[in-house]
């Protein structure tokens, strides 16, 4: 209810002010107010998986706190956990405006962010403070490369972010999935993905020692991919002891948009329209690993019969981002009761 009106004025606005003005309202808004209006009515569905115990299964998806400035307003929501980011190791500015649409024939968006965001110390100071203030959440940090860091390089900045976010998270996400930084989603296959990981479990392995806790690693994939290639993925993620993996990100796909307005705009298409495909995605990871290690599945959630369905498949957990944008808080709730 008090959403519906919300919205009606958040999506009079062009879609990033819409975001900055929601950010901006979280940011200020007292987490028990919050807690009071929405947490508070969720139920309780605890689920241990990697190791965390988490109070339900439904999280919220990285992208919508960049920079970790709503940690406590979004948990106060009722999500079972949160994940911040993508954060680089440099602030950068992202692409040029605007950059992010709404498509509410298919409840969908198109986004071109680009990674904007004001880098890894400003993040981790926020997380700080809102750990400080008593936030006691299941966290995920995810993390990503500046885009101009050299691809090659692409490694470094990983290492980098693990080091900085590594006490902070309860997980650390690697994102190599977004369509908006040149290059990031070769970091998929053969070679690359395999010495990338690789290299992050040595990282993890020193900073668990460091800190005397071991963070768990998970990994961010894209619905664009052939069966063949998520069999691969799947194979170098068990090869290199990775901890989880999130399925999906955005679409590259126009399927079903087209004809819409703003349908040709250039990013990553998230809600509705990704819903089947990422869902093709985690049948293939589920049965290639065979309970091996824990899917998060994640694209075009917005009821509870669509976490359901993920769920299903083979996911541990669920993470919404669009079906939040058009459904609100309440969807928590909602999919919460719905699950079995
Ligand atoms: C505006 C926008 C920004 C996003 N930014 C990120 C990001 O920074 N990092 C990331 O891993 N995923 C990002 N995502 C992808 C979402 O986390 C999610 O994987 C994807 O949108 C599919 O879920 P959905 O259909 O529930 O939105 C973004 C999505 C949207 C719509």
């Amino acid at each position: 209810m008090l959403y519906s009106i919300a919205r009606k004025f958040l999506f009079k606005l062009d879609a990033e002010q819409a975001h900055d003005v929601a950010i901006k309202m979280f940011k200020s808004s007292a987490a028990p107010a919050l807690k009071g209006l929405y947490g508070s009515k969720v139920g309780s569905k605890p689920v241990n998986v990697m190791g965390i115990d988490f109070p339900n299964p439904v999280g919220l998806a990285a992208g919508l706190d960049k920079n970790g400035e709503c940690i406590r307003g979004f948990s106060a929501l009722g999500f079972g956990f949160v994940e911040v980011g993508t954060v680089t190791p440099r602030p950068q500015p992202g692409n040029d405006k605007p950059r992010i649409f709404r498509l509410p024939q298919a409840q969908a968006i198109i986004n071109r962010m680009g990674f904007n965001n004001h880098g890894v110390d400003y993040l981790v100071e926020q997380v700080r403070k809102a750990r400080q203030a008593g936030f006691n959440g299941v966290l995920g940090i995810n993390i990503g490369k500046n885009k101009d860091t050299a691809e090659e390089n692409a490694k470094d900045d990983y290492i980098h972010c693990m080091h900085k976010v590594y006490e902070f998270a309860d997980y650390i996400t690697v994102n190599i999935s977004s369509p908006n930084t040149p290059g990031l989603r070769a970091l998929q296959y053969g070679d690359a993905l395999n010495e990338l990981l690789a290299a992050l479990k040595v990282t993890q392995s020193q900073l668990s020692e460091k800190h005397g806790k071991y963070i768990p690693l998970a990994v961010k994939i894209a619905p664009d991919l052939s069966a063949e290639e998520v069999k691969g993925i799947a194979q170098c993620l068990v090869n290199n002891k990775i901890d989880a993996v999130i399925a999906t990100n955005t679409t590259l796909s126009r399927d079903g948009v087209e004809q819409l307005p703003h349908g040709d705009e250039m990013g990553g298409l998230s809600g509705v329209p990704v819903r089947e495909k990422s869902l093709e995605v985690i049948k293939l990871l589920a049965e290639e690993l065979a309970g091996k290690m824990p899917i998060i599945g994640v694209g075009g959630i917005n009821s509870a019969a669509a976490a359901r369905e993920k769920l299903a498949a083979g996911a541990s957990l669920v993470q919404v981002y669009t079906g939040f944008i058009y459904e609100g808080p309440d969807l928590i709730k909602r999919i919460v009761d719905g699950l079995d």
